[in-house]
């Protein structure tokens, strides 16, 4: 599907690891776009189970796991695996060869000094600061670079990957292009992630156990709005509150924008008491995520679709990769 139709489009390029179910963050803030760049741009969407080794390969069980759930919330959210291309890292081992490649030419300074390296040994422990793990900027760029990819849609923390990546083909392309373009140097589109708060106000992140899981049920649904905090300052129903600083306020703007103004006018009169607010957004959320839910239904009892879905994009992006790989080897005198 990837090729003739869409052989104008912009190539883009991203990619998740598989380390759990997704959230109502990554809906609103992540999937809305991939959905589309279905239909504006050449899109390679990639599980990226190598990365998730990088910090969980003491597990390799659990992102096993999570491989099929995750591409079941892709498509629940309404990502279109015939008008874009889904693919397993690991299938793909021209990315890895590529990573040996191109770790010839990357001095260990430009890892070392990558924001995330320190920031998520002090974060998670040095029992990650693995030879892979020192690596998980150049395997990105290998990810994005063995399909020649012009455009990565990230978030803020991921800017620092692309300059690097930009850096390491820069360097390539100087060192054995001979004059020619070999590797694409790969842009990063800044996405105005919207700060989707969780249920304690923080941002809605699995690690702070604070999440909205695309999978939930709508009991449990019900259950999360009903434990969110709001503002601490508004006890009795009656009194005024701050929509600007409670969390389920922040959420009414996703959920059902057109109905904002009337929260924030009950909320701010202290005519609309918290209960019944939560109570209300439950319902609004539960109605919104109807639609997708069913559909993720619909896909995780039919894993055998989920299983084609992969390998099928998985074989069109090995050809893809293998293309790649033949130029920087005939490059790098490997032939
Ligand atoms: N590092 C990215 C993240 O943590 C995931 C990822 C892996 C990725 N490979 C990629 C994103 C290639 C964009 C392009 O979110």
């Amino acid at each position: 599907m990837a090729s003739a139709a869409t052989a104008k489009r912009p190539r883009v390029m991203s990619g998740m690891r598989p380390t759990g179910n997704l959230h109502l963050g990554h809906y609103v803030g992540v999937l809305t776009q991939w959905v589309k760049y279905c239909d504006t741009a050449d899109a390679f969407f990639e599980i990226a189970d190598l990365h998730a080794l990088t910090t969980g390969f003491a597990d390799p069980q659990a992102i096993r796991d999570a491989r099929n759930s995750m591409v079941v919330d892709w498509l629940a959210a309404g990502v279109d695996p015939q008008k874009s291309t889904f693919y397993l890292q690991s299938g793909v081992p021209e990315i890895s060869e590529l990573e040996v490649l191109l770790g010839m030419i990357t001095p260990i300074s430009w890892l070392e000094r990558v924001p995330t390296f320190k920031g998520q040994i002090e974060e998670l422990g040095s029992e990650i600061a693995t030879y892979g793990f020192l690596g998980y900027p150049l395997l990105q760029l290998c990810d994005i670079a063995v399909f020649r990819g012009e455009f990565v849609p990230v978030g803020k923390d991921q800017v620092a990957h692309l300059e690097f990546a930009r850096e390491v083909v820069r360097r390539f392309n100087y060192l054995y292009g001979g004059g020619e373009t070999i590797l694409v140097e790969p842009k990063a589109m800044l996405s105005e992630f919207p700060n989707v708060p969780g249920i304690d106000g923080r941002k809605m992140s699995k690690s702070y156990d604070n999440v909205i899981l695309l999978s939930d049920d709508e009991a449990t649904t019900t259950e999360n709005v009903r434990r969110m905090v709001t503002d601490p300052l508004k006890v009795r129903r009656n009194d005024p509150g701050r929509p600007e600083i409670c969390p389920v306020f922040a959420l009414w703007k996703f959920v059902k924008p057109q109905h904002v103004g009337i929260v924030e006018r009950d909320c701010r009169s202290g005519a609309l008491g918290c209960v019944q607010d939560k109570s209300d957004l439950a319902e609004a959320l539960n109605e919104f995520l109807r639609p997708l839910r069913e559909r993720r239904a619909l896909f995780a009892a039919d894993t055998s679709q989920v299983e084609r879905i992969i390998a099928d994009g998985t074989a069109r992006a090995r050809e893809l990769a293998a293309e790649t790989l033949r130029d920087v080897k005939r490059a790098m005198k490997l032939t």
